[in-house]
């Protein structure tokens, strides 16, 4: 390539990564990710480090398609079960559905119309995952728009006293219920943050790929600090969850069909607004799968 050509091409790709304006999250324009050849792949993976969720509009994706842009990431994962105990698309376990439709009286996916509450995917695994790709087929006219927190913004945000506070702690990640509320498969739940079964980590991990600390507070229900009085993990627990709503720290996403958003499952926590239960929202989804313990 001579220099020419490469000018361009820096300045092309610095173009196309649009940043929302928000502590987190940016807009990659004028790709097909069916087509993205290595350096525009390597371009779209560090403004992926950088800005912690990409979405990328207009792309016309099957399954397979999904699955393929994902495993650039890196292995994927296996979708949990559904809550009725189904797996999703048969034959392509690596797809998740979410979704409200019913066929049949049947849940095509999981977490129904309400609200998913503040979360990061299935940190109470040892080796949670490291990143989600969430691709919309169907969307409601109103409503189901998910939110993205920055969990670096969050730490950076913390009072140095409450950063040496939460230095050395632990904290336990439930994995009772999903961010619908649902009971998960084959754990009998318990409200007894104590007991209830789930993974421990830091509480302030850095990140693998940034070098950045961050917050890793999962999910709030049944989260415990370890090794404190349950009244005092809870009040703690409230304090630094008081930091997490905080507009200047989040990033609003209004779907379209034809969306991609891919978020760092690390460094971001996610929610989404509840929707008419008469609309549909159909969304596929992959995961790609953690290759060590937070830390
Ligand atoms: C998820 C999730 C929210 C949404 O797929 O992990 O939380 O907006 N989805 O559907
Ligand atoms: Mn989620």
């Amino acid at each position: 390539m001579d220099i020419e050509t490469s000018t361009v091409r820096e300045i092309t790709s610095a173009t196309d990564v649009v940043p929302t304006g928000g502590a987190l999250g940016a807009e990659v324009r004028n790709i097909d990710l069916k087509s993205l050849d290595d350096t525009s792949f390597a371009a779209l993976l560090e403004a992926f480090h950088r800005h912690s969720v990409l979405l990328i509009r207009e792309q016309h994706l099957t399954d397979q398609d999904l699955i393929a842009f994902s495993r650039r990431f890196g292995d994927l994962d296996f979708a949990p079960i559904q809550e009725n105990g189904r797996r999703f698309v048969e034959g392509l376990p690596e797809i998740y559905i979410v979704s409200n439709v019913k066929v049949n009286g049947e849940a095509i996916g999981s977490l129904g119309a309400g609200e998913a509450v503040w979360h990061t995917d299935m940190s109470y695994l040892d080796t949670p995952p490291i990143a989600s790709a969430l691709y919309a087929l169907e969307i409601p006219p109103v409503g189901g728009n998910t939110s993205f927190c920055s969990m670096y913004a969050v730490y950076d945000a913390l009072p140095s006293e409450l950063k040496r506070r939460v230095a050395d702690l632990k904290i336990k990640h439930d994995g009772t219920y999903n961010s619908g509320g649902f009971v998960r498969q084959g754990v009998t739940p318990t409200d007894d943050p104590r007991t209830s079964p789930g993974a421990i980590h830091p509480l302030v991990c850095t990140h693998p790929a940034s070098g950045r600390q961050m917050l890793y507070l999962g999910r709030r229900r049944n989260a415990y600090l370890v090794g404190l009085e349950l009244a005092d993990s809870e009040a703690l627990l409230d304090e630094l969850w008081s930091y997490v709503a905080r507009p200047e720290f989040a990033w609003e996403h209004v779907w379209k069909v034809g969306d991609l958003v891919i978020w760092d499952n690390r460094s971001t926590m996610h929610r989404r607004d509840p929707f008419d239960d008469h609309a549909r929202r159909i969304m596929h989804r992959t995961q790609i799968k953690g290759t060590e313990r937070p830390r």
